[in-house]
């Protein structure tokens, strides 16, 4: 089956499909370099239409720089994040990153709520909220992160706690933004055991539905929303088969620049 562009609803602008990669704390400046130059170099060599599928990559704060001079210098095509930012933009916050600081490194993206934040840093739907508004205020786009735990699955079913968490980190947002919504159930992160894409379609749809009913059906039509949660190059075709799934978040998986560059041309893999 043949992989189709994300449609374009009611005349609205396409999709272009995103694979995201989250690498945690992991890699620290030097090896980012040597990655982000294999990456690319693979990329290149396998034609990759960087237009057609952009590719991203989140490395720890302290890789930011080296990364950024190093795709400014070979001018690539890559695009790269952080993986947290700040809610305030300056002052008396010890060891906190302002996304004033982002976007002097030029960081086109922001994770914000990744479930590992709100697990393991007691983040709240109000903390990724005000870090949703910091970003969007210094000109970074938020890859907003939600989803639900394998007890919340069991107790109020596959979309209502990813609904929720979307509604309370756009709860300061009024106006249309650009900005990407990650789908990462949480019982799938890191697990190998993914979502099918049945069930990611149907959550990233209703989240798709919230997003219209928040901000409007144009924000609606434009926002990429990712899958995430053990995503491999054997699985990702199945999720970008899906109308409302538009790339992916990829953690363990965007380690190895061969599974990683592999993931990025899924459309390879389904010959389109
Ligand atoms: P995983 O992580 O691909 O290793 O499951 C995904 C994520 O946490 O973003």
């Amino acid at each position: 089956m043949a992989v189709t562009p994300r449609p374009a609803q009611d005349g609205g602008a396409a999709r272009t499909p995103f694979i995201a990669g989250n690498w945690k704390m992991n890699l620290d400046h030097l090896q980012a370099i040597a990655f982000v130059q294999k990456l690319a170099w693979s990329l290149r060599d396998a034609g990759h239409d960087f237009a057609a599928v952009e590719v991203a990559v989140f490395p720890p704060f302290t890789d930011l720089r080296s990364v950024q001079t190093l795709v400014a210098a070979d001018k690539l095509e890559l695009a790269y994040g952080a993986q947290d930012l700040s809610a305030h933009d300056s002052g008396a916050y010890t060891g906190e990153i302002s996304g004033a600081f982002l976007a002097a490194l030029d960081a086109r993206y922001v994770i914000i709520g990744h479930s590992e934040r709100r697990q393991y840093h007691g983040e709240t739907d109000e903390v990724v909220a005000a870090k949703t508004a910091a970003a969007i205020k210094h000109g970074i786009v938020p890859v907003v992160c939600v989803g639900e735990t394998a007890e919340d699955l069991e107790q109020h079913g596959p979309s209502a706690v990813p609904v929720a968490q979307l509604r309370g980190a756009l709860a300061h947002l009024s106006s249309p933004a650009d900005l990407v919504i990650a789908y990462e159930p949480v019982w799938a992160i890191g697990s190998g055991q993914a979502a099918t894409p049945e069930q990611a379609q149907q959550v990233c749809a209703a989240l798709r539905a919230e997003l219209g009913s928040l901000l409007g059906a144009d924000v609606a039509a434009a926002t990429r929303i990712l899958y995430g949660g053990s995503v491999k190059s054997g699985n990702i075709a199945g999720f970008l088969r899906q109308p409302d799934v538009d790339g992916a978040l990829v953690g363990g998986a965007s380690l190895d620049v061969a599974e990683f560059s592999s993931i990025a041309r899924y459309q390879k893999h389904v010959g389109v």
